[in-house]
């Protein structure tokens, strides 16, 4: 069998497999908010009657969250794990989408058609590239081109509270020879990209209590510590002048980037100033000696995402507020440690309170980084695979997010993680107006249909 009669079905098929995709779409399965919890069950039976359709034996596994998807297939091939997460950010802010986040369509734009809603790309989209190959080669063939064990989460985007125990107690059926996780982007729009590095992830929530209660800033202000301004000058030490975290030992086990790595992404050839151009920016912050590229896929970070306290509506009000807020991530590298540097980071924020002043930490979340093992064979086969697909041949990229699983899959299960995924940067995941291409979703299931059919390491 040719692989070119499942790639033509795949093309004949695009309109079926669109409507499919929005189908999912469809269903807002907002995973960090319990009001949608009923939906999230809805898009992970819609996933098992999906599975089932072409022959997979799958069912919804209950957790104490939401349900995850597990589904069985035979096949000629190796046994793969293929990963995927059902659920989606919240849309707001609801008032910069120019239509109904949960309602998707097909748009023109300048660089063709693309698949607009919550979910196109991040992760909904791409989780169907590799449902759909599965499907036209098991149309066309009547088979599955490996053995396949599908596994679609539906707590991603709100901690994965469920993942670790559910890999734990089901570790015998999900191991496979290798895992395939389909969560994130090309390099860019012609170069397909095969992530062998991701960056680990630790969130912290402070808040700073100082005063017993609210006060009126002009009775008060001066003599009484106002915590707002404790934790503001607290979080304006987490970096040095040179762009570097302060918080001590946060650099241990940060490796100096492989300089046939640094040479390999050299010849990439970003476009770095079209990088901060694109979001309107023009002067690199960040470690001075660094290149963007570099910082993103190989450097740590320390990331103020939220600060709050006092009075922010609207009008005016002269508080003098009893407590601070503030949401602080970090994005790991190497052998960094979250928990040490959890506790380091909670030791370094004690130690500048003032009297007066406490802090209370939650976390929220944590994870190392992964290097993959780009010595299996599974790597140059996919590689080559995926450039036939694309204009230009695929590259080995580092990744600025973090999707722990693959990290759990190696600990846990023993199977070592490829990420290919399509989605673009101006994707605009978690953010109003998502999309994915529709050449990325075509091109995915015909990249997946080929991977599938030449992996072979018997
Ligand atoms: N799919 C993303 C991660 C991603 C996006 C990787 C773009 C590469 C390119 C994933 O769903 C995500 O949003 N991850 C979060 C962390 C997660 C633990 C909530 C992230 O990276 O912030
Ligand atoms: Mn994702
Ligand atoms: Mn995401």
């Amino acid at each position: 069998m040719s692989i070119d009669a499942v790639l033509a079905r795949l093309d004949a098929d695009l309109p079926a497999a669109t409507e499919r995709l929005f189908e999912l779409l469809r269903i807002p399965s907002i995973s960090t908010d319990p009001a949608y919890a009923p939906d999230c069950r809805k898009a992970a039976e819609w996933l098992v009657a999906d599975l089932k359709s072409m022959g997979v034996d799958a069912g919804l596994r209950e957790t104490p969250g939401h349900p995850m998807v597990v589904g069985h297939v035979d096949g000629d091939g190796p046994h793969v794990l293929f990963y995927g997460h059902y659920d989606v950010q919240p849309v707001d802010p609801l008032e910069l989408w120019d239509r109904e986040p949960f309602d998707p369509e097909l748009q023109d734009s300048e660089k063709g058609k693309v698949i607009r809603a919550r979910g196109a790309s991040d992760d909904k989209g791409q989780l169907m590239t590799f449902v759909e190959a599965c499907r036209a080669y098991h149309a066309e063939t009547g088979r599955m081109p490996c053995r396949i064990t599908f596994f679609f989460e539906g707590e991603e985007e709100s901690g994965s509270p469920s993942l670790v125990p559910f890999l734990e107690e089901n570790a015998e059926e999900l191991r496979a020879d290798v895992a395939l996780i389909c969560d994130t982007g090309l390099f860019d729009s012609r170069a397909p990209a095969i992530v062998t590095m991701l960056r680990g992830l630790l969130g912290e929530q402070i808040t700073v209590k100082g005063p017993s209660k609210d006060l009126h800033s002009g009775m008060y202000g001066g003599p009484s510590r106002n915590p707002i301004r404790v934790l503001t000058k607290i979080l304006g030490n987490l970096h040095d002048d040179q762009g570097r975290v302060t918080v001590p030992g946060f650099y241990d086990g940060v490796p100096e980037l492989d300089p046939e790595m640094k040479a390999q992404w050299d010849a990439l050839g970003f476009d770095h100033s079209a990088f901060l151009g694109d979001v309107g920016l023009s002067e690199p912050a960040g470690e001075r000696d660094r290149t963007a590229l570099e910082m993103i896929w190989s450097r740590p970070t320390g990331e103020i995402n939220g600060i709050w306290g006092g009075y922010t509506g609207a009008g005016f009000k002269t508080v003098l507020p009893a407590e601070a807020h503030a949401k602080v991530s970090f994005r790991l590298v190497g052998d960094q440690d979250p928990h040490a540097i959890r506790e380091s980071f909670r030791a370094w924020v004690q130690e500048q309170l003032p009297p007066d002043c406490t802090a209370e930490f939650h976390g929220h979340g944590n994870s190392q980084a992964s290097v993959m093992a780009t010595s299996h064979p599974a790597f140059e086969q996919a590689r080559t695979a995926l450039s036939e697909e694309w204009p230009e041949p695929a590259a080995y990229v580092g990744s600025g997010g973090s999707i722990p699983v693959a990290g759990h899959f190696k600990k846990i299960l023993g199977t070592d993680a490829m990420l290919i995924g399509f989605a673009k940067d101006d994707d605009a995941l978690h953010s109003p107006n998502e999309k994915y291409d529709l050449e990325s979703f075509h091109r995915g299931a015909r990249s997946w249909a080929r991977i599938l059919d030449a992996f072979d390491w018997s």
